[in-house]
C-alpha cells in the first residue's frame, strides 16, 4: 500500500511533503522518510513509526531545498525499520527513490545487481529500483533513459519518485498498477498517491496511466509512453475541496465522515432521480435484453454495499445476481461471457483485487461498469462503464460514507436497469421517493446517538459479540461486524438470523451482546424470535428496527425510521458504524488509522 508525495517548486519542500504525508498516512504507517535535493546532495531523513515521529525528527530542519520526494509505509517486504523505510538511494547516492507496490521479482534483479557488485543494506524489494537506475545510467548517461530501462525490468505493482542531483530540476515518476497524480500549480507542481494529499495547493490534476513515465520541473509537465515517444495528456479539474479532506470540528476522520451521510447521500443522488422521471445515467447504453446475469464484485465493505443491493437488482430487473469478493472471483473461472453484466464497487478504484477481477471480466467479454468514488482511478480507466459516487474524500480506514452512498448508487442504478427493460410500477415510483427521503431520515437517526454510546459503554469489555438479520438486514449486519473488528479488535460475527440455530447458538450463554437488525415486515416476526432464542439462554440485546416489535427483554432498542427494507441498509448501518466507533472509542483505540489495515489496498 503505502503512500508517496512529491514537490517541485520555490518553496520549501518539506512543510509540504509533510502535509502530503500526514493525509496519505491511511495507506500505512510503520514508518515515514523524506528526501530532498539541496546544493546537489540528495538528504534524507526517516522515522520508524507514523509521520509525527519524522516530523519532529530533529534532523528535519535540515531539509531545506525546494525538491523533494517522501513515503510513507505499510511494510510488506522487511519489518518497520530505519534501514526498510523510503527513500532508498542507490550505491552511489545518485537516485533517490520512493516506491508504493510491491516488485514480485526483487530477488532476482537483487542477485544479479550483486554481480555487478551492487549492495544492499533493506530487505526491501523497493531497494533495487535505484540501483537498477544507477546501473542503467551508467550505460546511458540519461536519467529519463535510465528510469525508462530500469521499470522495464520489474514486474509487480510501482508508482515510483525520483530524484538525482544529476538532474536537479525535476521529479521523474512512473506508474504500473499503484496510482499516481500529478498537481499542477504555478511555478511548482505535486506528485502524490491520492489528490486529497495535495488539494490544498491545486485542483487541477493529471492522472499518469500504467507504463507511462513523467518528467516534472517546476514549470513544465512533459508525459512519455515506456519507449519514450512524447504523449500528450488532459490534464482535469477536481472539484473536491480542500476542506473536505480536513477533520474540521470533528474528533476523528471517521466520526466526521459518519456525520457527513446525508449530504453525501443527497449529492451522490444528485440529478439522477427526480419524482415522476425516468432515472437517468449519461453514456450507459447496454443493451439489459442481452444481460442474462449480473455478477457483483468487490472487497471489504464495498463488497457488502452489492450484497445488501443484489435484492433490488433481483426485484425490480428479475435479473439474477451473484456477489463475490474480488480476490475469490479472479481465481474461480466464473462463468461468465458477453451476456453478463459485471459490476465493479470501490471507494479507491485501486483495489489489487478488484482490478484484477474487472481484467478478467473484460478478457471474458462480460459488460463491466464501475461503482467509485475516487475520480480518475485506475478502476475507472479500466471498465467500459463508471459511474461516481460523491462521497468526497474518504479518509478514515473504516468506510462510512462511501457504504452508504454505494448502496444509494446501485438501488438507483437498479431502477435505471428496470426502466430501461419496461418495467414500471406503482412501487418502483415508490422507490423513488423513497429514496429522496434519506438523506433527511440520515440526519434523524444522527440527531440522537445517546442510546447507542451508552449501550457501547455497557459492553465495550466484551471478548465477543454476534451480529444477527435476514435479508438486506443480514448484509447490513455483515457490515456492522466488519466495521467492529476493523476498529475496536473484538472478535464478532453476522449470521442469517435463521442460520443461528445450526450451529451459533451453542456460543450463546449468560452476558453474550447479540445485535439483530429488524427493518423487514415480512420478516421482523422471523427474527423477533430468534433473538428471543438467545435472549432466553442469556444474551444481553441491542436491535435496530423500524417495525413494531414484541414486549421481549430487550437491552437496547433503536428505533429508526420506516422505510423500504431494500433501502433499510442505508439507515441501519449508520447506528452500527456509530456502535462500532463509540466501542473504539471506549477502547482507547485509533479509530482512523488501526492496527495492521490499509484503506487502498494495492497489493494482493
Ligand atoms: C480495504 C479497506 C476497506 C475497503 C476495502 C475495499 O480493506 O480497509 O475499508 O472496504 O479495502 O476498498 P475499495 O477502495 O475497493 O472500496
Amino acid at each position: 500500500m503505502c503512500g508517496i508525495v512529491g514537490y517541485i517548486g520555490t518553496k520549501k519542500a518539506v512543510p509540504v511533503l509533510i502535509k502530503g504525508l500526514l493525509s496519505l498516512e491511511y495507506r500505512g504507517y510503520d514508518s515515514a522518510g523524506i528526501c530532498v535535493l539541496n546544493n546537489d546532495i540528495l538528504n534524507v531523513v526517516k522515522s520508524k513509526g507514523r509521520v509525527k515521529n519524522l516530523e519532529s525528527n530533529p534532523e528535519l530542519p535540515n531539509l531545506t531545498g525546494s525538491i523533494g520526494i517522501a513515503h510513507t509505509r505499510w511494510a510488506t517486504h522487511g519489518i518497520p525499520s530505519n534501514e526498510n523505510s523510503h527513500p532508498h538511494l542507490d550505491n552511489s547516492k545518485e537516485f533517490a527513490v520512493v516506491h508504493n507496490g510491491i516488485i514480485e521479482n526483487y530477488t532476482e534483479l537483487r542477485k544479479m545487481l550483486e554481480k555487478e557488485g551492487y549492495t544492499f543494506i533493506s530487505q526491501t524489494d523497493t531497494e533495487v529500483i535505484p540501483n537498477l537506475i544507477s546501473y542503467y545510467y551508467k550505460t546511458e548517461k540519461d536519467i529519463l533513459k535510465a528510469v525508462s530501462l530500469a521499470i522495464k525490468d520489474l514486474k509487480g505493482s510501482y508508482a515510483i519518485e525520483v530524484i538525482s542531483p544529476l538532474l536537479p530540476d525535476s521529479i521523474i515518476v512512473a506508474r504500473k498498477d499503484s496510482p499516481l497524480v500529478i498537481g499542477v500549480g504555478k511555478g511548482e507542481n505535486y506528485v502524490a498517491s491520492d489528490i486529497p494529499a495535495v488539494l490544498n495547493y491545486t485542483t487541477k490534476f493529471y492522472f499518469l496511466e500504467d507504463n507511462e513515465i513523467a518528467k516534472i520541473d517546476k514549470d513544465k509537465i512533459s508525459f512519455y509512453n515506456n519507449s519514450l515517444q512524447p504523449i500528450q495528456k488532459e490534464i482535469k479539474d477536481i472539484e473536491w475541496d480542500a476542506a473536505s479532506s480536513e477533520k474540521g470540528v470533528f474528533a476523528d476522520y471517521m466520526l466526521k465522515e459518519i456525520f457527513e451521510q446525508p449530504q453525501v447521500v443527497m449529492e451522490t443522488i444528485g440529478s439522477r432521480l427526480k419524482p415522476n422521471e425516468k432515472c437517468y445515467f449519461e453514456d450507459i447504453d447496454i443493451d439489459l435484453k442481452d444481460i442474462n446475469k449480473i455478477f457483483v464484485v468487490a472487497c471489504g465493505t464495498a463488497m457488502h454495499a452489492g450484497l445488501a443491493t443484489k435484492y433490488t437488482f433481483e426485484h425490480f430487473c428479475k435479473i439474477p445476481v451473484e456477489v463475490d469478493m474480488a480476490s475469490e472471483f479472479r481465481y474461480r473461472n466464473p462463468l461468465i461471457d458477453e451476456h453478463t453484466l459485471c459490476i465493479f464497487i470501490s471507494q479507491s478504484g485501486e483495489t489489487a483485487d478488484t482490478i484484477a477481477a474487472l481484467k478478467l471480466a473484460k478478457n471474458a467479454g462480460s459488460k463491466t461498469l464501475a461503482v467509485v468514488n475516487v475520480i480518475g482511478s485506475s478502476i475507472t480507466r479500466i471498465a467500459d462503464y463508471t459511474i461516481y459516487t460523491h462521497a468526497g474524500p474518504e479518509i478514515a480506514v473504516a468506510s462510512t460514507k462511501a457504504y452508504t452512498c454505494q448502496v444509494v448508487l446501485l438501488n438507483i442504478l437498479a431502477i435505471y436497469f428496470a426502466e430501461s427493460l419496461g418495467y414500471s410500477s406503482k412501487e418502483l415510483e415508490n422507490f423513488k421517493t423513497e429514496i429522496l427521503e434519506l438523506p433527511s431520515k440520515m440526519k434523524i437517526i444522527l440527531d440522537d446517538t445517546k442510546l447507542i454510546e451508552d449501550f457501547a459503554k455497557e459492553v465495550y469489555t466484551q471478548p465477543d459479540l454476534y451480529f444477527i438479520g435476514r435479508n438486506t438486514d443480514y448484509a447490513v449486519s455483515m457490515e456492522g461486524s466488519l466495521k467492529l473488528k476493523e476498529i475496536s479488535y473484538i472478535h464478532s460475527e453476522a449470521y442469517a438470523a435463521g442460520e443461528l440455530k445450526h450451529g451459533p447458538i451453542a456460543l450463546i450463554e449468560d452476558g453474550v451482546t447479540v445485535i439483530g437488525v429488524a427493518t423487514n415486515p415480512n420478516l421482523v416476526e422471523k427474527t423477533m424470535s430468534n433473538l428471543e432464542e438467545v435472549i432466553t439462554r442469556g444474551a444481553n440485546v441491542m436491535v435496530i428496527t423500524n417495525q413494531d416489535i414484541p414486549n421481549m427483554k430487550i437491552n437496547c432498542n433503536i428505533r429508526i425510521p420506516k422505510c423500504s427494507s431494500m433501502l433499510s441498509p442505508v439507515l441501519s448501518v449508520i447506528p452500527l458504524q456509530l456502535f462500532a466507533y463509540y466501542i473504539a472509542k471506549d477502547k482507547n483505540l485509533d479509530v482512523d488509522k488501526p492496527r495492521n489495515l490499509a484503506k487502498s489496498v494495492t497489493v494482493e
